[in-house]
């Protein structure tokens, strides 16, 4: 049986999550931005499995990354095969696998299974920010300690499910999608679009420095809220990082290119912590611990 893994990474979370499942089903792991240029994406394999992390589905959107969705969209000839789909998500996946199987059908697929893995939490959140500046003070040991606790249990958690998870696929499983109860929508819905989306937009209108566009055309744009300070010394890693080849050089400096997917590895990979702005401010300077660069370049579109 011939099994592909497509995955789409910023800080690691989902390549851990998607060398572990390539490994238990012997599948083979493809970079998702290694082939969004192509016009149409097929494959011979009889089993793909999708894994992404989970953007802005707490505020409304469909959870999908921008490349993911782009990935998704040109696929073909995917009605025999077994989808399974994994998003990572730091505590609010929302409705992104619905939305996900969503797309799969529209290409003529259908998604066996979908499930959403909680992760530490790198979600550029507003509580972050406000436990930053109420424990700024709090000394680095005590910091570091309790981090590596959180850590322990994001890592025993996702032991347990990674085995409910692959007997799934084993037993060819159909039908198991782990997404918002229909309650749940209708007790969120009137939160969500009166107080969070507005002021999810609003951030990111001033990040982006930009007027009235939708939100999906704004976020592209929020890299113009990155900076770098004098501890940048132009090691260029920044630009390989990047997935989506958003970063030149020029004149051994950062200069972000306004084609952003959002996901901070520009900014968690950075060797000299030098990369800055008030995007990222929101967000812990995180990634895991088992991924290290050069796994972060295999992924990028350069290759
Ligand atoms: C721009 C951005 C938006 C995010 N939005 C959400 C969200 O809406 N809900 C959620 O649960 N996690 C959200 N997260 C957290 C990520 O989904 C989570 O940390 C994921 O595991 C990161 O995966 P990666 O390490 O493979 O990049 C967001 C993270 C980023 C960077």
């Amino acid at each position: 049986m011939v099994v592909e893994i497509y995955y789409f990474t910023g800080t690691g979370n989902s390549l851990v999550v998607a060398k572990e499942i390539a490994q238990k089903t012997n599948g083979k792991l493809i970079s998702i931005p290694s082939l969004v240029d192509k016009e149409i994406i097929t494959t011979n394999a009889e089993m793909m499995g999708i894994i992404f992390p989970v953007y802005f589905a707490s505020n409304g959107c469909s959870g999908i990354p921008l490349i993911v969705e782009i990935f998704l969209n040109k696929l073909e000839n995917i009605g025999s095969k077994y989808i399974f789909a994994i998003c990572t998500h730091s505590g609010m996946p929302g409705s992104t696998i619905e939305n996900l199987s969503n797309i799969v059908k529209s290409r003529g697929g259908k998604l066996a299974i979908g499930f959403a893995v909680k992760t530490y939490n790198n979600a550029p959140s507003v509580l972050e920010k406000l436990k930053k500046s109420i424990f700024h003070k709090e000394s680095k040991k005590n910091k570091d300690a309790k981090t590596q606790k959180r850590h322990q249990k994001v890592f025993n958690d996702w032991k347990k499910k990674f085995q409910i998870i692959c007997e799934h696929i084993h037993n060819r499983r159909k039908d198991l999608f782990e997404t918002r109860s229909t309650l749940a929508k209708v007790l969120f819905a009137p939160f969500l679009f009166l107080l969070i989306k507005p002021l999810f937009k609003h951030r990111y209108k001033r990040l982006s420095n930009s007027s009235n566009l939708p939100f999906k055309e704004i976020v592209p744009l929020s890299d113009k809220s990155y900076q770098y300070n004098e501890k940048c010394n132009g090691c260029g890693v920044c630009t390989k990082v990047c997935p989506v080849n958003n970063i030149c050089m020029i004149n051994e400096r950062p200069v972000w290119q306004h084609h952003c997917e959002n996901c901070f590895a520009c900014y968690v990979w950075c060797p000299n912590e030098a990369i800055y702005g008030d995007i990222v401010s929101y967000a812990e300077r995180y990634h895991h611990p088992d991924v290290v660069i050069s796994d972060m370049i295999k992924q990028s579109k350069i290759i």
